[in-house]
């Protein structure tokens, strides 16, 4: 496996691949690397002649009160991991690389990105969308893995590749889970044993909500987001929201909608963790 640490050498080493005709995969991750992450990389191994991960907590997305400075990292186990699953290059660039000090251009996609996270975290999706299309431009990838774990913004990336015509196929990737249901997070580092246990009314909350919807349809949307809530709620979480919306429009459901994203977002202590079921319905 090469380690890259500058755009240079990276761009470099994609226009050469480029040449030869190979197929190039990308996945951009903020490191500490998990089973997640992980399934992305053999999904990207399976198609790709040359995989390529990145590792970068990107600060653009950071908003001045999250969780920046404290995000967690362990660049020698990523790198290992990389390893075993046979990455061929890991770009880890620092951020004085990454952007200009007076960095002044910003990709923004300005409406599948408004509701839930967007709402919540005002500047979040400008920095992801930015920090992905220069990593589109320095990768040239064929196509790009992203996990369903974050479904808005793989919703808001695909967007952003049909606007811009950038040539790159987006591979959405199921969302991973541990065994007792918890979606796979770097962010569950920071959850104490307790609160773990309690998180898992996430998932046990939005499942509920999966089998009423399938039965009952979209009208019955606000009462089956209100009962997750209370349910969240009462398992101790504070909840930033709970929302069911169209996945093509990121809009209140209609009668064309084929299929629901049902989406949480549930602070345990100080840690955000957010979760989603995607719901085909009739
Ligand atoms: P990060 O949270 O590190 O996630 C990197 C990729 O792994 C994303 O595509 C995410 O959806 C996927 N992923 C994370 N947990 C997953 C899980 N449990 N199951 C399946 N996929 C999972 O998302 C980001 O980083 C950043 O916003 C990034 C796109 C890298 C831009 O900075």
């Amino acid at each position: 496996m090469i380690l890259f640490r500058t755009k240079a050498e990276l761009a470099r080493f994609a226009a050469e691949t480029k040449r030869s005709g190979k197929v190039i995969g990308l996945v951009p991750t903020m490191g500490y690397l998990h089973a997640g992450h992980m399934s992305l990389v053999d999904t990207a191994r399976s198609r790709a002649d040359v995989v390529i991960v990145t590792l970068f907590v990107n600060p653009t997305q950071f908003g001045p009160t999250e969780d920046l400075d404290r995000y967690p990292r362990d660049f020698e186990r990523d790198k290992k991991m990389c390893e075993e699953h046979n990455v061929d290059v890991l770009f880890a660039p620092d951020a004085n690389e990454m952007y200009a000090s007076d960095s002044s251009t910003w990709i923004e996609e300005l409406d599948l990105a408004n509701p839930l996270c967007g709402a919540s975290r005002p500047a979040f999706y400008r920095g992801v969308t930015t920090v992905v299309g220069k990593l589109f431009h320095l990768a040239q990838p064929d196509f790009a893995c992203f996990g369903l774990k974050d479904a808005q913004q793989c919703f808001v990336i695909e967007r952003m590749v049909r606007d811009l015509d950038f040539q790159v196929e987006i591979v959405p990737c199921p969302l991973v889970r541990d065994e007792d249901g918890l979606a796979l997070s770097s962010r569950n580092r920071y959850l104490s044993a307790e609160e773990r246990q309690r998180a898992l009314s996430i998932h046990q909350a939005l499942l509920a909500g999966r089998k009423e919807l399938e039965e009952k349809g979209f009208a019955a949307l606000d009462e089956i987001c209100r009962k997750a809530i209370d349910s969240i709620t009462a398992a101790g979480g504070r909840v930033d929201y709970v929302e069911g919306l169209d996945r093509a429009t990121m809009k209140a459901p209609t009668a064309d909608s084929r299929e629901i994203l049902l989406a949480a977002a549930v602070f345990f202590g100080t840690t955000r963790l957010i979760d989603n079921e995607l719901v085909q319905v009739k």
